[in-house]
């Protein structure tokens, strides 16, 4: 095997999604812990990461006390090097976690076991899907009381539309909580309440011995050896290659809190969870193996020093080695670059790397020359395929309010689009700019950064639309008098490709009903 190859079957990149409060935080820093990278619980508080210097870099952040941005952290565990990206857990952020998404090669998902599927778990699923992207489930605060195990699996695959299969079971739950049986590795792992110490665990291939007894009592190893038989029967054998094509999840229990069940869930999803796979370019498949680097631009991070405009890029590494110096090409500008200071982000600091893999996360400062989805290369003429945009939820009318510096402000639009932080539509009727978000705090954002890093004032005009749809047809006659009908809800995204700005739901089907030659999309990549 080649250093290459072996590098990249250490690899394991991935994020942790959950809707806000479920622990995805508590999570990390319990995984941070066991990877070494951090020495003390309570170091991490990651989208309240604020006070450490992972995600101390936008001013506003301090602010407003949201993580607006998404770090990468990366430690080395056994033989295996794992990069955790984190998400924003702001709601209003999830675009930044699609995007985010698009650079893992797998996901955990942690949900509350009080609370089940939310909806932000459902939403981040969804973009799991139509990557099919392999996800596992970590259920957390079994310390807690919460729904019955058995209904809470019904309720995963019904919400998530994904099949389930338990690769740990509890023993009972909230104050009665005594730990977990650990069905992958046949072990039983007996809880105590800790937020430093690592629970020891207990070998027990079978759960019929009497010593069940001895450990969990009477009426609990009943209930847990019933509990195994129904799971054994009602659920098929764990398939990993199903879990590989996104179409199984593993389920654990566990409380993050107290350092329960995470150990478990780390050291089967090192065994399980895939290395950098091949990734689609719009010309060909990328295998990682290959010697030649490839890479792309998922997220622009800004203005780290507010005396500074500058910004770093965050590129994933899809294939060869990544070295520090080398000429690179930009695909989209045809320029080369070298770059003398690339950051890797390793137990929570960043440092310059020399070298780095698929899988790896390199942080390139920036003066504006990338966007999210540039591809970088050792030569050849690669586009990895666009990140979807989603239809905002929030449009707003973008004004200049101060006529001085109307310059200022369209740079100031233009390069915070480049970064993803928004989205902007031209209104074809009336020339406008339309900034659509997934909540109101992007527009709080925006209008800070505008003011902080370009000088320039901007005012907002509310918009009352549902949705905007990105429209194609094969039959140009029917674009063109739908185009002619809806003159004043047609604008252009940032690519120029036509959308149409539905102002109701009826609005919508209507145009769909009437127009049955037009195809309505709800993200850009079709
Ligand atoms: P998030 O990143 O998904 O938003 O969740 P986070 O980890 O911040 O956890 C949300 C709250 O749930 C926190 O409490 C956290 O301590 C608690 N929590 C996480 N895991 C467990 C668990 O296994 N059991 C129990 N009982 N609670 C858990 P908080 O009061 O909001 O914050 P803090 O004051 O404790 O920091």
């Amino acid at each position: 095997m080649t250093e290459l190859q072996e590098e990249i079957l250490k690899r394991r990149t991935f994020a942790i999604i959950s809707h806000p409060d479920a622990g995805k935080t508590t999570l990390t820093e319990k995984l941070l812990l066991f990877g070494g990278a951090i020495h003390v619980a309570g170091a991490v508080k990651s989208n309240k990461i604020k006070k450490t210097a992972t995600s101390d870099w936008m001013e506003i952040e301090k602010q407003r006390g949201i993580s607006v941005a998404t770090s990468v952290m990366g430690f080395n565990y056994g033989d295996y090097k794992i990069n955790i990206l984190d998400t924003p857990g702001h709601q209003d952020f999830a675009e930044d976690t699609y995007r985010t998404l698009t650079a893992v090669d797998s996901v955990i998902i942690a949900v509350d076991v009080a609370k089940g599927v939310e909806a932000q778990t459902r939403k981040l699923m969804e973009v799991c899907r139509m990557r099919n992207t392999p996800v596992m489930i970590f259920v957390n605060k079994l310390d807690r009381e919460g729904k019955d195990p058995f209904d809470l699996l019904d309720e995963l695959e019904a919400e998530l539309n994904i099949s389930v299969r338990p690769l740990s079971w509890p023993i009972n739950i909230g104050q009665r909580f005594k730990g977990v049986y650990n069905i992958y590795e046949e072990k039983l792992d007996l809880y105590t309440p800790s937020k430093q110490i690592v629970s020891e665990s207990v070998n027990f291939k079978d759960i019929n011995s009497p010593e069940l007894e001895n450990y969990i009592g009477d009426s609990d190893a009943e209930k847990l050896r019933s509990d195994i038989e129904l799971i054994e029967g009602v659920y098929p054998e764990f398939d990993k290659e199903e879990y590989l094509k996104g179409k199984l999840a593993p389920v654990f229990f566990g409380s993050a809190l107290n350092n329960f069940g995470v150990k478990e869930l780390l050291d089967c999803f090192v065994q399980i969870a895939p290395s950098p796979r091949p990734i689609h370019a719009v010309e060909r498949e990328v295998k990682p193996e290959e010697e030649q680097f490839t890479g792309f631009i998922f997220k622009i991070h800004a203005n780290m020093d507010p005396n500074h405009r500058s910004c770093i890029a965050f590129v994933k590494i899809c294939s060869g080695k990544f070295s520090r110096n080398e000429n690179y090409k930009h695909v989209r500008n045809g320029k080369l670059m070298r770059f003398s200071s690339p950051t890797a982000f390793m137990a929570q600091k960043k440092s310059i790397v020399d070298d780095a893999y698929p899988g790896d996360i390199v942080g390139l400062p920036d003066t504006g020359n990338f966007k999210i989805g540039d591809t970088l290369t050792g030569g050849e003429e690669l586009h990895f395929k666009g990140l979807p945009s989603f239809s905002p939820e929030m449009f707003k009318y973008i004004d200049n309010a101060d006529p001085m510096k109307a310059k200022q402000l369209n740079k100031g639009i233009d390069q915070l689009m480049d970064e993803g932080v928004a989205q902007i539509f031209t209104n074809q009727f009336n020339g406008r700019k339309i900034i659509g978000t997934v909540g109101q705090l992007q527009f709080e954002v925006i209008q800070y950064r505008l003011l902080n890093e370009y000088g320039a004032q901007c005012r907002w005009e509310p918009l009352n639309l549902y949705k905007a749809c990105w429209i194609e047809s094969d039959d140009p006659a029917e674009l063109e008098n739908f185009k002619k009908r809806k003159y004043q809800f047609m604008a252009v995204d940032k690519e120029g490709r036509d959308v149409f700005l539905a102002d109701s739901g009826y609005v919508l089907m209507m145009a769909q009903n009437d127009f049955k030659n037009i195809r309505f999309h709800f993200t850009s990549e079709f």
